[in-house]
């Protein structure tokens, strides 16, 4: 053999152990850019050489060109159904009969019901030769060209194979394909798929396989048709064990269970799974597992009486559209609402389900009346899903979204989507509309307060929504401050307060004044800051005058904290109305922080200043350049009156200089940069005072430059410059001789290089890790 057949062959082993793995074993050892690469390899050494090329190569899985029609395939072994049993009483029937037939207990093979497509596959001496459907049992299509592009099913059989072997199984989707498959179509403005099932039915019945290839489709093995050549296992579970063997994929979740409360067991812990599986199932499918007791009882018409498929409640069902309202939440978004005819899916009753938005709706095409598909699986909201558009009566009306808040009148308007540049931003039309009554709006208070009184804010025992609809309803809150000024005759007065309820209400409504800043601040519901955000803010801030005062490019220091983040916290507080709120709930006692609270943030340096001024043409190193330039913004600006000046004192930077003197051309630009460093210095945060931290030597890393390069195992690389930058280090984007230590994480490309050439210090991962850890840096584990 030559050299070149002898790599062939090599990768294409290699290539095969990997499927192999990820498949049947369900145990990758690489990653799967490396198998990429693998591929590639193979595909590369191919292409110089196709007189090599097999059909049973894994390169050969991209589809056919397209057929003008299936092919008929006859099956030798016809391909059956399954009886249903749709009740535990309707299964515990099938197994009296089972085992009245058979005149003994049987053991069972457990399994779950996949919900795809049974296809057909005929390996011949180890090679697939054909894929066919099931057809009517008797006769299905031939779809060899594409299950051929399905990479669980093998091209090649492994192991002891026999001489001719039929498997079936199903190919399917699993739940995260279809997802990213959708969200993909989404965004090409292609057709979207109802479900897993629809998505795997349609990709394998395509004419063009090319199409097939493309869809995130699997396979699972749960049965036999002809074999020649091999003895068999006595068991379903042994055949299903010895078809692994073989290198075909069969699904974790099968089990042998040996009595019927075992196989009750089962059933019940995969209805519990079923949410958490990577693919759906309708049910689970229970065989009698010794072949032998198979063929004593044999079939009914066209299904075994020996396995049966016990059905979970479905998760779609059909129903009329009958209604549509429009709720509005805690933001003042306008969610509308489909009211169906009561629908028994997933388990429960279903009589409302989310339509989202304006968007989804059109996607949707949906009209009042309509006929539509209802999925709710697990505890998720039901969703429409489709429009059986065969069913849409005469009388059908479009879904008119209102043009005035449902519950306040207010106007209603259509959410503009803000993306935030350094110092711009781009505003464009979302999805969402949303009431402009705010708080004046008492269903946008109802929800703010439901928010701000709920366990993980204020926690306060009592005030649920039941409660606080009452509240506001009679008039007794307008505003989370109002909950503190409660008298106690005017909660007696309410529907359902007795003296001890009433008295309860009151000591926890009191108590919660003691709530830590972290968990007030998260209760104000600022769009966008979490619970983890607010802990971090709150930690980093200080105290809420701190964060009224801090500019966007001061927030974004805190470590979770992006842009879009700071934006939402500047914006609440520049509200007057939101200030309000604040002041009257620190005036009744409210945790705001201690008052002479100091930021614990690194300064800002200078360079970091001027970089997040978002000026055309001076980036990070550009930035670091006018920096050591210059000793203050004020003589920055002064020098900006002049481009050939500037040019000169940055030595030589074009477009830094350019950007520079136009963005101080602009008044606005100006007073706005010294705005932020008024309140830099405010906060004491003023790069100033990081000079002054260098000089006296305060800070572990004071003085020192860091660069950071390459992808970092445990923190993100700007969580790993905010720690360094805690700890007084400069970090900055280029490796020069200044560098006094270069982070090197995975993939470090020229940095490295650069930094070993001109003999910088070089940490990895684990000795800035190491480092951090002794200097106290708790999130460094
Ligand atoms: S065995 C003789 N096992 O259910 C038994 N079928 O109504 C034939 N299915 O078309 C089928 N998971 O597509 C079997 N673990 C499983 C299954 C399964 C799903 C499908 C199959 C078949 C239908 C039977």
């Amino acid at each position: 053999m030559s050299d070149i057949q002898n790599q062939l062959e090599q990768l294409r082993r290699q290539i095969d152990e990997h499927n192999y793995r990820y498949y049947v074993e369900d145990a990758p050892s690489i990653p799967d850019a490396e198998y990429d690469r693998l591929l590639r390899e193979l595909q590369a050494l191919e292409e110089a050489h196709p007189d090599l090329v097999t059909p049973e190569s894994p390169t050969q899985r991209v589809g056919a060109r397209p057929a003008s029609a299936f092919g008929e395939v006859a099956h030798e072994v016809p391909m059956l159904s399954l009886g249903n049993a749709m009740t535990p009483d309707e299964f515990q029937a099938f197994a009296e009969r089972v085992e009245k037939g058979l005149g003994r207990a049987a053991a069972w093979c457990c399994e779950p019901k996949l919900d795809g497509l049974a296809v057909s596959l005929l390996y011949e001496n180890g090679v697939l030769v054909r894929g066919a459907t099931r057809g009517d049992g008797s006769t299905g299509e031939d779809i060899t060209q594409n299950v051929r592009t399905v990479r669980a099913i093998p091209l090649k059989l492994r192991g002891d194979f026999p001489a001719r072997l039929e498997v079936r199984g199903e190919v399917f989707m699993s739940k995260s394909g279809f997802e990213a498959m959708n969200q993909k179509a989404l965004e090409t403005g292609d057709k979207l798929f109802a479900n897993p099932r629809n998505a795997a039915a349609g990709s394998l019945r395509q004419l063009d396989s090319r199409i097939t290839a493309k869809r995130p489709l699997a396979f699972y093995a749960y049965g036999l048709g002809v074999v020649e050549g091999a003895a068999l296992p006595a068991s379903q579970f042994g055949r299903l064990q010895w078809l692994k063997t073989l290198g075909l994929p069969v699904s974790q979740e099968v089990q042998q269970r040996t009595s019927l409360a075992e196989v009750e067991a089962y059933h019940a812990q995969l209805l519990a799974k079923r949410n958490d599986l990577d693919f759906d199932i309708d049910g689970a499918v229970i065989k009698v597992d010794a072949v032998a007791d198979q063929d004593e009882l044999g079939f009914v018409s066209r299904a075994p009486r020996w396995a049966i498929a016990w059905k979970y409640p479905a998760q779609e069902e059909l129903t009329v559209l009958e209604d549509v309202e429009f709720q509005v939440g805690r933001t003042g978004a306008i969610t509308p609402v489909a009211k169906l005819k009561p629908v028994f899916v997933g388990g429960v009753t279903v009589s409302n389900a989310t339509l989202h938005n304006a968007d989804e709706i059109a996607r949707l095409g949906v009209k009042i009346g309509d006929t539509v598909i209802i999925r709710r699986a697990g505890d998720v909201i039901p969703q429409v899903v489709s429009v059986v558009e065969e069913r849409r009566p005469l009388d059908a009306r479009d879904i008119q979204f209102p043009a005035r808040c449902p519950v306040c009148g207010a106007h209603v308007e259509r959410e503009t989507l803000k993306t935030h540049l350094k110092t711009r931003v781009i505003e464009r039309e979302g999805t969402a509309y949303r009431c402009s009554g705010r708080l004046t709006c008492s269903a946008q208070l109802k929800q703010a307060l439901i928010h701000f009184a709920s366990r993980k804010a204020l926690d306060i025992e009592g005030l649920g929504d039941v409660v606080v609809e009452k509240l506001v309803d009679a008039g007794l809150v307008a505003s989370p401050v109002d909950i503190f000024t409660l008298s106690r005759e005017a909660i007696l007065g309410l529907e359902g307060f007795a003296e001890l309820s009433t008295d309860k209400l009151r000591a926890a409504i009191l108590r919660s004044k003691a709530t830590p800043f972290a968990r007030v601040l998260y209760g104000l519901g600022i769009p966008e800051v979490g619970e983890e955000t607010a802990k971090l803010v709150a930690a980093k801030m200080g105290n809420v005058d701190n964060i009224r005062l801090a500019p966007l490019e001061l927030l974004t220091s805190i470590p979770d904290v992006g842009r879009e983040v700071a934006f939402h916290i500047s914006e609440f507080f520049v509200e007057a109305n939101n200030w309000r709120v604040v002041d009257g709930l620190r005036s009744q006692g409210l945790n705001f922080g201690e008052p002479d609270a100091k930021v614990a943030l690194a300064p800002l340096s200078f360079a970091d200043f001027i970089n997040k001024l978002d000026i055309v043409g001076v980036g990070p190193g550009a930035a670091e350049k006018a920096a050591a330039r210059f000793e203050s913004l004020e003589q920055l600006i002064k020098t900006a009156e002049d481009e050939q000046d500037l040019f000169n004192a940055l030595g030589g930077t074009k477009a830094a200089a350019k950007g520079l003197f136009s963005f101080f051309a602009d008044a606005a630009n100006r007073d706005h940069a010294l705005e932020i460093e008024r309140r830099l210095l405010a906060l004491e945060v003023h790069w100033t005072s990081e000079r002054e931290l260098v000089e006296e030597g305060g800070l572990p890393l004071s003085g020192q430059t860091f660069v950071i390069t390459g992808t970092l195992s445990v923190l993100s690389r700007d969580e790993a410059k905010a720690h360094l930058e805690a700890l007084g280090a400069k970090v900055a984007g280029s490796v020069s001789k200044n560098t006094d230590v270069l982070v090197a994480g995975e993939k470090a490309g020229s940095k490295l290089a650069k930094a070993e050439s001109l003999g910088v210090a070089v940490w990895d991962d684990n000795a800035l890790m190491a480092f951090l850890r002794e200097q106290g840096v708790t999130d460094a584990q």
